[in-house]
């Protein structure tokens, strides 16, 4: 049994989303999740999430390829969750490429590329925009 794991906001979903995850999923028999939670996700990306943590955890927990959540509280305690959830894998979109090599000690960890042109925040920029027009 293979279990992956992977990591991040899943803030207002969309596509790419879905493909970094099924992705994920294809290179195990299992895909756990760690959802960054509120002040993660602000002390990261420097903005408020606009869906709340319980309801990011709720939507990636109702994919089909998604097998269990769980909220990521720190950055810095990645070794512990791969531990934790006995991860085999893990994947890191390739905006993160090398920031997590040293983990490579307990799993395979994988790059795998960004679905191109779509984001959280141009969906947000693209919504804002068109609103006001
Ligand atoms: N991701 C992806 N392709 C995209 C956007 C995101 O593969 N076009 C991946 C990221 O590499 C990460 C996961 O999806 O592994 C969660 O990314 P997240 O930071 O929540 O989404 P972004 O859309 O990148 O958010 P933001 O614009 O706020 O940075």
């Amino acid at each position: 049994m293979t279990t992956v794991i992977t990591f991040g906001t899943f803030d207002v979903l969309h596509v790419g989303h879905l493909r970094i995850l099924e992705r994920s999923r294809s290179l195990g028999d299992r895909l756990v999740v760690g959802v960054s939670s509120d002040a993660l996700n602000q002390s990261k990306k420097n903005r408020q999430a606009i869906f709340s943590e319980s309801e990011r955890c709720e939507l990636v927990a109702a994919l089909r390829c998604v097998d269990e959540v769980f909220l990521e509280e720190s950055l810095e305690r990645k070794r512990e969750y791969v531990q934790k959830y006995a991860a085999n894998v893990l994947v890191m979109g390739d905006d993160w490429r090398g920031k997590f090599d040293s983990l490579s000690d307990i799993c395979r960890v994988e790059y795998l590329p960004r679905t191109p042109s779509i984001s959280t925040t141009a969906v947000i920029e693209h919504i804002a925009r068109t609103a006001t027009s």
